[in-house]
């Protein structure tokens, strides 16, 4: 008979998707957002082959060093800024993320955070319930409509909230590293320059990923850019932003709001000065947190890794070079 690879669950898998892993491989289960070297007893970390995981497992070359046969990371997410791709690319190792089935979700919560953000919704939701209705009229908002949003990235979810951001009427700018010809054959969207972005949005929503080239790439020089009347949205990764400058930025008038998903640090510590900020929405990163999303992202995720343990190409695969040989690894 042959041996069945062995692969570490660090992420929440339903029970049919679990019987699914257990046809084909052995499963050995890590607390999600646990290092498996933390967990796992040393003698075990040679016999793993594979992992679904959360963004919140650091998968890096000590990782990967200590579990030579690890040869397939499936993440429960679209993002995988928690993978070293280096370490991986050099070690052969395939990486699987979960594109597509949460570009819907993640669109809807940055339209809703810019209608709280541009109709101070939260705000008025306490003025309600406080009595203060009774004592005076809330102060009167901004409109969204006939204003221009500008998408930093074009990719799957850009491309969403560009087509429903015209519903609302909306003018919608995009900048990214290559242009996207599909978006502007469709009308959705018109290129504008990084600059030009920053100063000629009314609310400017951020779409790119996380890598060591867009760490903190926006900060006290893009914000002081923007309009005094403009409001920042980031569904993206926090750590794309230079946090102290946003929080400057708001707190001395240089932009108007924020609507954020994400931060630098999550979760967010209570004393952070964004909790302070009036001008401000926050979510815990639940861009994709709704059932139908994170059933169809662990579908996806449990698949990709069977499919890669058992010599089928996975439906999304972040390093394609990586494939063949991952492949031609699997246990015999
Ligand atoms: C969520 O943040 C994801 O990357 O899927």
């Amino acid at each position: 008979m042959t041996k069945k690879p062995c692969i570490i669950v660090s992420a929440p898998v339903p029970a049919d998707l679990r019987q699914l892993l257990e046809a084909s491989c052995d499963t050995v289960d890590v607390p999600m957002g646990k290092s498996p070297l933390e967990v796992l007893p040393q003698e075990q970390w040679s016999q793993i082959d594979g992992m679904v995981c959360t963004v919140k497992t650091r998968v890096d070359a000590a990782l990967l060093d200590a579990m030579p046969a690890l040869k397939v990371v499936s993440n429960f997410a679209v993002g995988f800024d928690n993978v070293d791709m280096n370490a991986a690319n050099e070690r052969k190792v395939l990486v699987c993320n979960t594109p597509g089935v949460l570009d819907g979700a993640v669109a809807d919560l940055t339209i809703g955070l810019m209608l709280c953000v541009a109709r101070n919704l939260v705000a008025g939701d306490a003025f309600v319930r406080s009595g203060a209705w009774t004592k005076g009229a809330f102060p009167l908002a901004t409109d969204i409509r006939g204003k221009t949003l500008g998408l930093l990235g074009m990719g799957r979810i850009g491309r969403v909230v560009a087509r429903t951001a015209r519903a609302f009427d909306m003018d919608v700018i995009y900048h990214n590293r290559r242009q996207d010809t599909e978006a502007e054959a469709e009308g959705i969207a018109r290129y504008v320059s990084r600059d030009e972005l920053f100063a000629q949005s009314d609310v400017l929503s951020v779409h790119i990923p996380l890598a060591p080239e867009t760490r903190k790439s926006i900060g006290a020089r893009e914000f002081g850019m923007m309009k005094k009347t403009a409001i920042f949205l980031n569904t993206a990764r926090g750590a794309v932003v230079d946090e102290d400058a946003l929080i400057d930025a708001l707190k001395n008038g240089v932009i108007a709001g924020a609507g954020l998903d994400v931060m630098t640090t999550e979760p967010l510590p209570a004393d952070s000065p964004l909790t302070q900020l009036p001008n401000v929405v926050l979510q815990a990163h639940i861009g994709s947190a709704t059932v139908e999303t994170r059933r169809a992202m662990i579908d996806l995720a449990v698949h990709n890794l069977v499919n890669a343990m058992t010599g089928n190409q996975p439906k999304a695969i972040v390093n394609a070079e990586a494939w063949p040989l991952a492949r031609e690894a699997q246990p015999a």
